[in-house]
């Protein structure tokens, strides 16, 4: 097993697959969009399963997919399929914002990809429209139901808060009621655009709002909830509500992950600069042993907490994934 010292387990791997996307989401990237990496620079699938078959080897047996938008890059469930096909891998599962889910999920799901996360950050179309820069919410309601419909479980639905755009919980309330997801609230992060002091609001607000519903039932986090925390029920309900507050509640001391970006950088922490390029143990040939040195740095070198400063954090939430 992996530990960096004195014990923190990491045993989940986050792969970028590209850094490219079909949205614009005000809280992860400007207007005018990100410099995008090279067709050269972006990893091969085959690169990607060479440094997963290095990192199963040392415990890590949860690969998630993310981007940008992952399915936005051509020929992501044979990237599943060779993931799963590694040993040591238990699961892969992936993070979207569900709008070519609709096209990719049988395939996904007969690629063995596990479960999905989907990132709907209202359901009103208007608002929608405004937060993600033009999506329509009906695209991303088509992908949420594929996810349904091809028995991906759980289906959990990430809402990034935005202090009067998207803080009202009634109709994830609402949803909750209706299908068995689970909706993540989660605190907007500094590494996004929009200013924090005019748009933050605390997970907590909204889980005071909560209250206005009536009585919730507190229910023990999903497995693979990472530093999830706390989620609710309404009693009788199919879904349920979770909080992720990575910023008025740090969770470092439990942190389980590592991030690889699309360019073959090996991210210690989402919230701090320092990087390891991987790309030399990866090209020409897969190097195995080099691989693993740099991982078994990566190890030692993450980081126990979050930077003080967003001003050196390098890369944009699109860069990394999440
Ligand atoms: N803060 C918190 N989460 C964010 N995401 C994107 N930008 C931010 C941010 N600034 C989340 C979205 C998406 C996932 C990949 O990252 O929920 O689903
Ligand atoms: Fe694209 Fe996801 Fe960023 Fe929105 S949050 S712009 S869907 S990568």
């Amino acid at each position: 097993m992996l530990h960096d010292p004195p014990a923190r387990r990491i045993d989940y791997l986050r792969v970028s697959v590209t850094d490219r996307c079909n949205l614009r989401c005000r809280y992860c990237m400007p207007a005018a969009g990100v410099p995008e990496v090279s067709h050269h620079d972006v990893l091969r699938f085959e690169e990607i399963a060479a440094f997963v078959a290095v990192a199963a080897g040392e415990g890590i047996g949860t690969v998630r997919l993310t981007g940008g938008e992952p399915l936005a890059r051509l020929g992501c469930p044979e990237l599943v399929r060779q993931l799963r096909a590694v040993d040591g891998v238990r699961e892969v599962t992936l993070t979207t914002n569900g709008t070519l889910l609709p096209r990719y999920a049988p395939a996904l799901r007969e690629a063995g990809l596990a479960r999905v996360n989907i990132g709907l950050p209202s359901l009103d179309p208007a608002t929608y429209r405004h937060l993600t820069r033009g999506g329509a919410l009906e695209d991303a309601l088509a992908g949420l139901a594929a996810a349904f419909a091809h028995g991906f479980s759980p289906v959990k639905v990430n809402v990034v808060l935005l202090r009067g755009v998207n803080d009202d919980p009634a109709p994830f309330v609402a949803l909750s009621e209706q299908l068995p997801v689970e909706v993540r609230f989660i605190e907007y992060m500094p590494i996004g655009p929009v200013a924090p002091h005019r748009y933050f609001v605390p997970a907590d607000t909204v889980v005071a709002r909560l209250q206005a519903f009536g009585p919730w039932e507190e229910v023990d986090p999903l497995p693979g909830a990472g530093p999830a925390g706390r989620a609710f029920r309404r009693p009788g309900a199919p879904g349920r509500i979770a909080c992720i507050t990575p910023v008025s509640d740090h969770f470092c001391h439990w942190c389980n992950r590592l991030r690889l970006t699309a360019d073959g950088r090996l991210r210690l922490c989402l919230l701090a600069p320092q990087e390891i390029d991987l790309k030399p143990a990866l090209r020409p040939q897969p190097d195995p042993e080099a691989l693993r040195m740099l991982l078994g740095r990566a190890m030692r070198e993450k980081p126990w907490r979050m930077a003080d400063t967003t001003v050196e954090l390098g890369r944009r939430m699109s860069q990394i994934g999440g």
